[in-house]
């Protein structure tokens, strides 16, 4: 068997929480490879939503395991209260939920940190979630971090203290405002992490490696998108993880002749949070319509997001560094009732036209060109057929896939499980 990947092809958001929960069915394992609690991960179903940031979308389908891979980042804290609203939903997650031994932590002193590099930083701020992630993916590559399975050795509070008080250092060192008490952070902290001990920790790579040879279908979800890629995204406002395809081999420890199905996740239109460029973001009525219909508030910090037209040249990009087998347009329902639709194919950049994404993506070296397109007035959310989908739309989307080269072969019209039409 082969491990398939479902991967965020944008600025993260783009409704992987929602596909990975329709697509569980048909895998034994889900397994997060990177990023952490900077995720937000929106599930609905039954009438109720569920925002899960570092558990598995998988973790609602009674009989499928939920793996937290090595490349994931975990805040003890910020599992815990996970789990805590898990229980509330009678999710018998003890059973179901595996941890590798290899995830790094983050602690307190991490989020500390983070909001000290933010803040010193002023107006060039990358606008980071404050979860600490950037700081504790340092300290795994600078060699000093603290792994789950350091949680199973008698000496791990030794190392703890020297990290932490390293890292207290360290935010005096930025001179900047920051008040907090983290006496009160750490008993929080060391309370979440005997929770934590209590679940199963793994040799996840060995664990896959297993469940391969026994014929065990793997979805990896991903966190994230591919313009918040570490390497390819548009930097320095990233995240500090590979969000790319190759990041689900170094986070699983899967070789890339293991993997099958690349599903790359879109939306119709664009969302980025946070700062950093953005060539298609808009600044009038139509943006404030994607954001007010497409409800575009941040799952994980609640801050808007900036909403734009569809970038191809990006989408493109993304396709290209994953290797996309097939795609998936979300949120195409929020485009209903638009007059006219815009999707940017090609810049102006620097007085050129080019169709890759430059080394630099400055907005002010940046004219997009667009193609128009006519909309559609017709309600998608009741929908479950492709063959009643609207002309226009239907027009859309055939100009997506001749252009990408690459079939679509999911439109979700709502965020609910039932609101997904597959072509
Ligand atoms: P993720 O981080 O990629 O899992 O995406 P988020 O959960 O952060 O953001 C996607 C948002 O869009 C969530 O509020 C979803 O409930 C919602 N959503 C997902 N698919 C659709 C869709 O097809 N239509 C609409 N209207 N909302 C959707
Ligand atoms: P999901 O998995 C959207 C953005 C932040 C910020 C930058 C760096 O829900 O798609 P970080 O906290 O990682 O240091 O922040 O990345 N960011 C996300 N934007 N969706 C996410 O995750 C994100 N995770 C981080 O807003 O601009
Ligand atoms: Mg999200």
């Amino acid at each position: 068997m082969a491990v398939d990947l479902l991967l965020g092809l944008q600025w993260g958001d783009e409704g992987k929480g929602k596909i990975v929960d329709v697509l569980t069915s048909n895998y034994n394992i889900i397994a997060r490879f990177q990023g952490g609690p900077n995720a937000g991960h929106t599930l609905v179903f039954n009438g109720m939503k569920h925002v899960l940031h570092t558990i598995p979308s998988g973790i609602f389908h009674e009989d499928a395991v939920n793996l937290v891979g090595n490349g994931v980042v975990i805040d003890p804290v910020i599992f815990k209260n996970e789990l805590d609203k898990l229980a509330t939903q009678n999710v018998d997650y003890r059973k179901s939920l595996v941890i590798s031994r290899k995830a790094h932590l983050i602690l307190p002193t991490h989020r500390l940190l983070d909001a000290a590099s933010e803040a010193s930083k002023g107006k060039a701020k990358i606008g980071s979630t404050l979860k600490g992630i950037g700081p504790t993916y340092m300290d795994k590559t600078g060699r000093n971090g603290i792994r789950v399975g350091d949680l199973e050795l008698d000496n791990w509070k030794d190392k703890y203290r020297a990290l932490a008080n390293k890292h207290e250092s360290m935010v005096n060192f930025y001179n900047v405002d920051l008040e907090y008490n983290l006496e009160e952070l750490e008993t929080e902290f060391f309370e979440a992490v005997d929770v934590l001990k209590s679940l199963k920790f793994i040799d996840s790579e060995e664990y896959l490696h297993q469940a391969l040879r026994d014929q065990k279908s793997i979805l990896a979800e991903g966190a994230q998108g591919s313009l918040l890629d570490i390497d390819f995204g548009t930097y320095p406002f990233v995240t500090s993880s590979n969000t790319t395809a190759a990041g689900a081999c170094t986070g699983l420890g899967i070789a890339p002749t293991s993997i099958g199905e690349v599903f790359g996740i879109f939306k119709a239109y664009t969302t980025r949070v946070g700062s950093g460029p953005f060539p298609t973001e808009l600044f009038d009525e139509d943006g404030e319509t994607m954001g007010r219909v497409g409800q575009e508030f941040g799952a994980t910090t609640g801050r808007s997001r900036r909403c734009g037209w569809l970038d191809l040249v990006a989408l493109r990009y993304a396709c290209q560094v994953n290797g996309v087998t097939q795609l998936m347009m979300m949120k195409a329902d929020v485009l209903s009732g638009f007059k006219s639709l815009k999707v940017c194919t090609a810049y102006k950049y620097k007085g050129e036209i080019i169709q890759h994404f430059p080394y630099n993506v400055e907005v002010e070296n940046i004219t997009p060109i667009y193609t128009d397109f006519e909309g559609w007035a017709e309600d998608l959310t009741e929908m479950d057929n492709e063959s009643t989908l609207p002309k226009s739309l239907n027009a859309y989307i055939d100009f997506l896939e001749k252009e990408l080269e690459i079939p679509i072969k999911v439109v979700s019209v709502g965020p609910d499980r039932k609101q997904t039409i597959f072509r």
